[in-house]
């Protein structure tokens, strides 16, 4: 899609045509591409409801004949031409509702691929700021909700509409004076409208608000579960999440409450004006200025046009309810927080491996203190360089600052010699192995999960990389080998099995450059010599930044960066260090005193 000229539907959608401080003009961009479909679905659906319109005129026309002693043979022709008229009914249907779902089902896929480009493209500040569950619930139910105001729209709003322009017309050519009667009722819903539009609002947006609450309460509780039930802590846990059903549960009477009044509202007050017409068009067979015929004609219609005004402002909560999903959407679509990458030129390729920060300071935007203070520090390529400190002191920070996860707020970190915020960090980070602190796996077989993302890798570079991140073994003995499934979150994983699954997922990509915030988890002895040598083989030749906590990690780097309140306060190899005895010496004295208890992380 990137080299087509003309962009794709989505994309307009990130390019400004999306404002959720306009909802009605966003929803008529959404199908922007549609147009074709919608104007032809209008028209058909114009034709298909042309005999249920009609039915009355029909009536009438049957009981003029009846009272005035015509014969059976004009019933009859009345008959034909109705049943022509039916006749187009089921093909265009058929037509209508095909080009309608055509143009509703683009919408959606438009509106969520738009969606996932841009939460692909939103800086890790945006997903702080955001549950995961919430966002799905976004991508979900709001692009649900939009979808289902288009169709009450397309069903339920057209037919009030053109029933309503039908009746009107049909009683301006029959009886001017009743098309006025007619026009009272439209003025009456528009003030019903007025009175209950800004209630509509506050409450749809409420709920809606709830439920993404709700969604991530839940999606919370499922993840806390194993923690939850150690602690024995489910009647706690349960009263807590009943808590948000609770509120749902309000929220969702009020909602249907406020909708119910509303629509008994509209019923009773176009029941009065029925009632007045019915009265009114007798007082008018009275006095011979219609015949009967007419009159049941009227009602009939009378009746109908109350249907359609009602159902033509039952559009309006919905409509509330889709501006709402609109500008629920736009605080995904419309978010600031963007890695800015397009039009940057590319990382070299391949990378030389050299990191520079040059008198980097970083703050936290909601952060109190400053986490890093004027960092200078050289890394050179195939410098393996691992930072120590105490908890807090900004040794993540740091890391973040290298993947770019993060700029600095003052001073620069450059790459082989070019700042890092003038580079397209897409094409940077492709040529990176970054082992989080956390693996993070997913639902699919062990092979899908170490070559994640890359397309061709062969069966001999596969085992290869098994075998330096110390899991060939463990990958024979399992009976579907290399498919085996991992389960959710690979949970069938033991802790340091699953950190040499992200070691291999970070060799198996060569990276010249390797980033590891190395796991705090306590392994046994024997599992820690197998994460420990497969991570020597990782760094091996390659530009390797480490924050380490244990003290094999930190034998093996040539270069020992000890980090304190957000400051450099001692570097040197670990020989250089101890004997000096201050920082790094009591940093190490703390961790032999508490051996195999690796410190917090
Ligand atoms: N997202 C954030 N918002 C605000 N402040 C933050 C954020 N993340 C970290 N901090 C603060 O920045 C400082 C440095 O944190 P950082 O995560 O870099 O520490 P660390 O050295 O990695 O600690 P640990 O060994 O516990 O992982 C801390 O004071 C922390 O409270
Ligand atoms: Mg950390």
């Amino acid at each position: 899609m990137q080299n087509s000229p003309r962009p794709a539907a989505w994309e307009r959608l990130l390019d400004g045509c999306f404002d959720s401080k306009h909802p009605r003009r966003t929803l008529w961009n959404l199908f922007a591409d549609q147009r074709g479909r919608v104007f032809g679905a209008v028209a058909l659906y114009v034709v298909k409801q042309t005999p249920a319109s009609l039915m009355p005129l029909a009536v009438g026309m049957i009981v003029d004949v009846l009272t005035n002693g015509g014969a059976f043979s004009e019933i009859l022709w009345i008959a034909l031409g109705y049943f022509l008229l039916l006749l187009q009914n089921p093909f265009v249907h058929t037509t209508f509702v095909r080009l309608m779902s055509g143009a509703l089902r683009h919408m959606q896929f438009n509106l969520r691929s738009a969606l996932v480009e841009r939460l692909q493209q939103l800086s890790i500040t945006f997903y702080e700021e955001k549950q995961t569950s919430a966002l799905q619930t976004k991508l979900l139910r709001d692009v649900d909700a939009i979808d289902g105001l288009c169709r009450h729209l397309m069903h339920t709003g057209l037919n009030g509409l053109l029933v309503m322009v039908y009746v009107t017309i049909i009683a301006l050519v029959k009886q001017p004076l009743l098309a006025l009667y007619f026009l009272v009722t439209v003025p009456a819903g528009v003030v019903l409208l007025k009175l209950f539009d800004r209630r509509f609002k506050e409450q749809y947006q409420a709920m809606r608000v709830e439920t993404e609450q709700m969604n991530a309460r839940v999606g919370e509780m499922l993840q806390m579960l194993p923690v939850t039930r150690a602690h024995g802590l489910e009647s706690i846990e349960t009263r807590s999440v009943r808590g948000v059903f609770e509120r749902i549960r309000e929220r969702g009477l009020q909602v249907d409450t406020l909708t119910e009044f509303f629509s008994s509202s509209s019923w009773f007050t176009f029941m009065c004006f029925q009632l007045a017409c019915l009265v009114f068009s007798a007082w008018l067979v009275i006095h011979h200025r219609i015949s009967i015929g007419d009159a049941v004609m009227y009602h009939a219609y009378f009746g109908m046009l109350i249907g359609a005004v009602q159902q033509f402002l039952s559009v309006f909560p919905a409509m509330a309810q889709g501006a709402d999903a609109v500008r629920s959407l736009g605080e995904v679509l419309e978010a600031e927080q963007l890695e800015r990458n397009d039009g940057k030129p590319s990382a070299p390729v391949p990378l030389r491996g050299e990191i520079v920060f040059e008198n980097v300071s970083f703050s936290y935007p909601r952060g109190r203190e400053v986490a890093l203070q004027e960092i200078s520090l050289q890394i050179k390529p195939g410098e393996t360089i691992a930072f120590v400190g105490e908890s807090g002191a900004g040794k993540s920070t740091l890391v973040n600052l290298a993947i770019g996860f993060r700029q600095p707020t003052a001073g620069k970190v450059l790459l082989d010699g070019h700042d890092l915020r003038e580079l397209d960090l897409r094409t940077y980070r492709r040529q990176i192995g970054v082992v989080p602190q956390t693996t993070l796996l997913f639902n699919g077989t062990l092979r899908e999960n170490v070559t994640y993302g890359l397309e061709k890798v062969t069966e001999d570079a596969l085992w290869k990389v098994l075998a330096d991140a110390n899991l060939a073994e463990f990958v024979r003995a399992l009976p579907k080998g290399l498919d085996t499934p991992l389960g959710e979150s690979g949970a069938q994983l033991s802790g340091g099995q699953r950190q040499r699954v992200a070691i291999a997922r970070a060799l198996v990509r060569n990276p010249r450059l390797v980033i590891l915030d190395e796991a705090t988890s306590a392994l046994d002895t024997e599992s820690e010599r197998l994460v420990q040598s497969a991570l020597v083989r990782l760094t091996q030749g390659r530009t390797t930044l480490i924050v380490a906590h244990r003290f094999s990690t930190i034998r093996h780097a040539h270069r020992v960066v000890v980090l304190h309140g957000g400051k450099i306060v001692e570097q040197g190899t670990h020989a250089e260090l101890m004997a000096r005895e201050r920082h790094f010496f009591r940093l190490a004295q703390l961790q032999s005193v508490t051996t195999e208890i690796p410190a917090a992380g």
